[in-house]
């Protein structure tokens, strides 16, 4: 025992140490030690109240229930710290685990198949589970649930693969869109989540089969989602429009049973131009959006000079949306003013903001000096319908022949600024005025021609509802008319 003592005495260890051990040997008792601390016994806990059994060699004297219910809070309060750090740092962890996860993927991937397919069941019963609780209590969740499946459909439908990689790769933050959704309506089962622009006006694939990562975050950018009630929606997709352009588009017969669709969205401002008409009396017209987007698409390119020399309210919009640069003519000063302030809010995204000129198009020759890649219009069918009144307005004109040759003069200043192999396409249709039938598309094809232009193609264009034509056909069977419901879409090449 000596010679233990002597040993600890010549080690490296603390004295405090030292001296325990030696007095553990020599069974000598600790001078500071008192007797009551060691004591076992019944007492309350100092913070509940209730009796507890004091343990040995226990600093904190609370009961056991206690001691858990102060765990189980730290381990909350840890919890929202971690997540509030998460938050802060989501942009630096989240690329991180990616990358942890891409080193590791086809363990994990394995582990996990391998742990799917040993607990289907139990997997399956939790989701429901846990889905169905989430979906009492958490408005945010189920429209999250139905944000993912438009984005799963979206891709399902416009690429080839169909397949989906996490939101966060494509730019998708769903916590934005639902922000941007709020306030939500009251019978949310009455609604639908609407793409303003829709998701088949994007291109989510280039042409090297790539995927295209900006469409697609401009696709299902917060901004590009609206609450349309379910009845709206539903008769917007039964129009023919983008998602059936293409059936269309390739055929000579082009069928629109009813007005475009594709900027009527609500917060759309072209939603609102259907209101603003420069049509007196008791026509209204705008050019179809979808027939308008169709030509651009099939007969220009992006990027390309688009001249309009009777501009309207709709062609600028259409171009500009499809990357265009658009020049129009406009003679009433009451559609320039109408037109002028959606341009200039920027309410749409263009690359190329369109120009509107408010002069006769004679004069485009003194407005222009650069060459144009495609010119588009749809001139007056002459006093079919009545435009605001101005030196210049050819529906005007008195005498159909001198509304020819005033026509006939624009379009050849227009077409010494086409370029060469480049086309024209006219929308035109034959009217009867007092009964008198005007083959206004045969004059339009003879002044062309005389112009030195080369008819390239024809196309026919179903431009009013089954429903108005039906009715206009009841009144004129006595005059043995048929009604007429097609216009005709005129394209020349300048050769
Ligand atoms: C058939 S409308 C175009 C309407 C077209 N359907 C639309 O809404 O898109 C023809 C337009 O040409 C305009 N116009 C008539 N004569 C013109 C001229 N000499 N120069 C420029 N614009 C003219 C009229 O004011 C009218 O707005």
């Amino acid at each position: 025992m000596e010679l233990l003592i002597s040993m600890l005495k010549g080690s490296k260890m603390s004295s405090e140490s030292r001296k325990k051990i030696s007095r553990s040997l020599s069974g000598e008792k600790n001078p500071n030690y008192k007797e009551g601390n060691r004591t076992i016994g019944n007492y309350p806990c100092p913070r509940c109240g209730n009796e507890m059994i004091r343990e040995k060699r226990r600093r904190n004297i609370i009961c056991r229930d206690c001691y858990n219910k102060e765990r189980r809070e730290n381990a909350k309060g840890e919890k929202i710290v971690k997540k509030e750090y998460y938050e802060r740092n989501k942009e630096k962890i989240i690329p991180n685990q990616l990358e942890r996860y891409n080193n590791k993927r086809v363990e994990i991937q394995e582990q996990r198949k391998d742990y799917r397919q040993k607990n289907r069941e139990k997997i399956r019963q939790h989701q429901r589970e846990y889905v169905k609780n989430k979906k009492s209590t958490n408005q945010n969740f189920v429209i999250q649930m139905r944000l993912r499946r438009l984005v799963l459909q979206a891709f399902d439908k416009y690429t080839k693969t169909g397949k989906v990689n996490p939101s966060i790769k494509y730019g998708i933050d769903y916590e934005k869109i639902i922000e941007h959704l709020k306030p939500f309506p009251k019978d949310m089962s009455k609604y639908h989540i609407d793409h303003i622009k829709p998701l088949c006006s994007f291109n989510f694939i280039n042409e090297d089969g790539s995927t295209n990562l900006e469409e697609i975050k401009k696709a299902f950018a917060p901004e590009n989602h609206q609450w349309l009630s379910a009845e709206e929606n539903l008769s917007k997709n039964k129009s023919l429009t983008w998602e059936k352009e293409k059936d269309t588009t390739y055929s000579s017969i082009w069928l629109y049973r009813r007005k475009g669709t594709m900027y009527y969205g609500t917060k759309d401002p072209i939603a609102n131009i259907k209101n603003y008409t420069q049509a007196r009396g008791k026509y209204f017209s705008k050019f179809n959006d979808a027939v308008a987007e169709n030509i651009i698409n099939f007969w220009s390119n992006k990027n390309d000079i688009i001249l309009d020399p009777f501009a309207g309210r709709t062609r600028c919009f259409v171009s500009a949306l499809k990357e265009r640069k658009y020049i129009g003519f406009e003679i009433s000063k009451e559609v320039c003013n109408k037109i002028q302030p959606l341009i200039d809010s920027n309410k749409l995204e263009y690359k190329h903001k369109p120009l509107m000129i408010n002069d006769d198009s004679l004069n485009v020759k003194s407005h222009l000096k650069k060459e144009v890649d495609f010119i588009f219009s749809c001139p007056p069918y002459w006093n079919l319908e009545k435009y605001e009144s101005c030196p210049g307005q050819l529906s005007d004109i008195k005498d159909y022949n001198k509304f020819l040759d005033r026509y006939k003069k624009i379009m050849e200043n227009s077409l010494s600024l086409l370029k060469k192999d480049k086309y024209c396409v006219l929308v035109v249709g034959d009217f009867r005025i007092n009964k008198q039938y005007y083959t206004f598309h045969c004059d339009t094809i003879r002044i062309m021609e005389e112009l030195g232009m080369k008819l390239h193609d024809l196309v026919v264009i179903q431009s009013v509802t089954f429903d108005i034509a039906n009715r206009r056909f009841g009144l004129f069977k006595n005059w043995k008319f048929t009604s007429k419901i097609h216009e005709y879409l005129l394209v020349f090449k300048k050769v």
